[in-house]
């Protein structure tokens, strides 16, 4: 299918590594820049999104001949305010609520949500109320997991592996992040190890680096391998040749109607990426749930944001602009249910072999903490997406409107979240702030009891 995206004119791209505070994620290396584009297979060409450039004439807005695809991938800001469905604006619209609603969500309807979808037409946030989830059912998920493994993302793959009575994990998706890719996609494969599932769980590299910008990664935090902690094998299996981009278009293009929840715990330039290239996918997502942000915490990063938003703000404001459910786990979650001595222990008692994994893991988190800020307590983060799936009923959030920036001096990946729908801005997400710690720590304790 052919894609039609009208591309406003370009902007400046803010190549802000400087400005960085130097929490958890210090002295992150700068790993080369990349487009995702030069990596696609054939079966992923850039030309199945043809881009028109958007002019401006005393008339108002006009559709212009096609573009070549090139200055498309580059433009800077690529963001929902630069891209409007194939349609005219009229001038009057400039600059109405409309026309500014209709311009942020244009790609999410491009990438085909319903005008009508709740999302779009509540103007006002909607507490989800507390412990309003569901509580935890006997439903099996199908799950597609995108990460950066990294310490905390190989504790959220086995507590998601080891939840198989709720979740079927059919893949791993690998994205540059933590570490660069060969190491990010190799770690995936050692955990699949740990879990026994070598060759029932297959494993796809994805983008080497976000959509624009060069990768930074966040080796400092989690060791030079992303696995600083414990002892990492020769991996028994080697990946799948298909391009994790190309598996997720052709896996959510075939899937049952919001079948699928993706489950994100790096940048998200791989989703991005797949929604860019195919936004008919959106079709086969139940839901994404993302962890990343923060919002009444501070970044991570850089006072303003947390790691996987930062690395790649152009890649979460296309995922956060694509329409279906999201829910975001921040780090004002994460802070909340912290790792600490006490609840590693009985991770260890398991005397499972991926039991110490984690507890070690665990501990290599704190010990970093320990290091810099004499605390011993960590942030737990991944595995907080894999906690809310499994049991929902643990979390409380509110349905609200998050953007991203992608172009602030000091705010750059700041997540924005209309807290008290002061914007009139529609929901796209709903932003977890609040956990029960301990059942969270019983859940994961009870998963990781079931692996190996
Ligand atoms: C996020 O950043 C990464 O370092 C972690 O794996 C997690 O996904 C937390 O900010
Ligand atoms: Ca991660």
């Amino acid at each position: 299918m052919t894609t039609t995206i009208i591309i406003g004119g370009g902007g400046q791209q803010h190549d802000d590594n400087g400005g960085r505070d130097h929490d958890d994620h210090d002295d992150h290396a700068a790993a080369g820049a990349a487009s995702p584009f030069c990596f696609l297979p054939s079966a992923c060409s850039q030309h199945d999104v043809v881009p028109h450039m958007i002019t401006r004439s005393p008339r108002g807005f006009g559709l212009d001949k096609p573009i070549d695809p090139m200055p498309y991938f580059r433009a800077r800001h690529f963001g929902s305010k630069d891209i409007v469905q194939n349609r005219l604006i009229p001038p009057d619209a400039e600059c109405s609520p409309l026309r500014r609603d209709f311009l942020r969500t244009s790609l999410a309807l491009a990438s085909g949500a319903s005008a009508t979808d709740p999302l779009f037409t509540a103007a006002n946030p909607q507490p989800v109320g507390d412990n309003s989830f569901p509580v935890r059912g006997d439903e099996l998920r199908s799950v597609i997991i995108d990460t950066d493994p990294g310490q905390d993302d190989a504790m959220a793959i086995l507590f998601a592996l080891g939840a198989n009575k709720l979740l079927d994990v059919k893949a791993i998706t690998a994205v540059a992040g933590n570490v660069p890719l060969p190491l990010t996609e190799r770690n995936a494969r050692i955990i699949r190890d740990w879990a026994d599932r070598t060759h029932s769980l297959p494993v796809y590299a994805g983008c080497p680096g976000p959509l624009q910008r060069a990768l930074v990664t966040a080796a400092d935090v989690h060791g030079r391998t992303g696995l600083e902690g414990v002892d990492l094998h020769e991996p028994r299996a080697p990946k799948e040749s298909e391009h994790a981009v190309a598996y997720l278009v052709d896996t959510l293009r075939a899937a049952q109607p919001h079948s699928i929840t993706l489950v994100a715990i790096g940048p998200l330039t791989n989703l991005a990426t797949a929604l860019i290239k195919a936004p008919e996918i959106t079709q086969g997502v139940r839901e994404i749930v993302i962890m990343g942000g923060a919002y009444f915490e501070r970044g991570n990063v850089t006072p303003a944001a947390e790691f996987n938003i930062y690395v790649d703000p152009e890649a979460a404001r296309t995922v956060f602009a694509c329409g279906v459910p999201i829910t975001v786990l921040p780090r004002d979650v994460a802070v909340k249910a912290p790792i600490t001595p006490a609840r590693i222990a009985p991770i260890r008692a398991l005397k499972k072999h991926c039991g110490a994994i984690v507890a070690d893991l665990m501990a290599a988190e704190v010990a970093y903490q320990e290091r810099r800020h004499g605390i011993a307590s960590a942030p737990m983060y991944d595995p907080s997406a894999i906690g809310y799936l499994v049991n929902p009923a643990l979390y409380t959030g509110r349905k609200v409107n998050v953007e991203i920036e992608t172009a602030g001096e000091w705010t750059l990946g700041e997540t924005v979240v209309d807290w008290t729908g002061r914007s009139m801005r529609a929901p796209n997400a709903v932003w977890i702030t609040e956990v029960d710690a301990d059942g969270f720590y019983a859940e994961l304790q009870e998963c990781i009891a079931n692996l190996p």
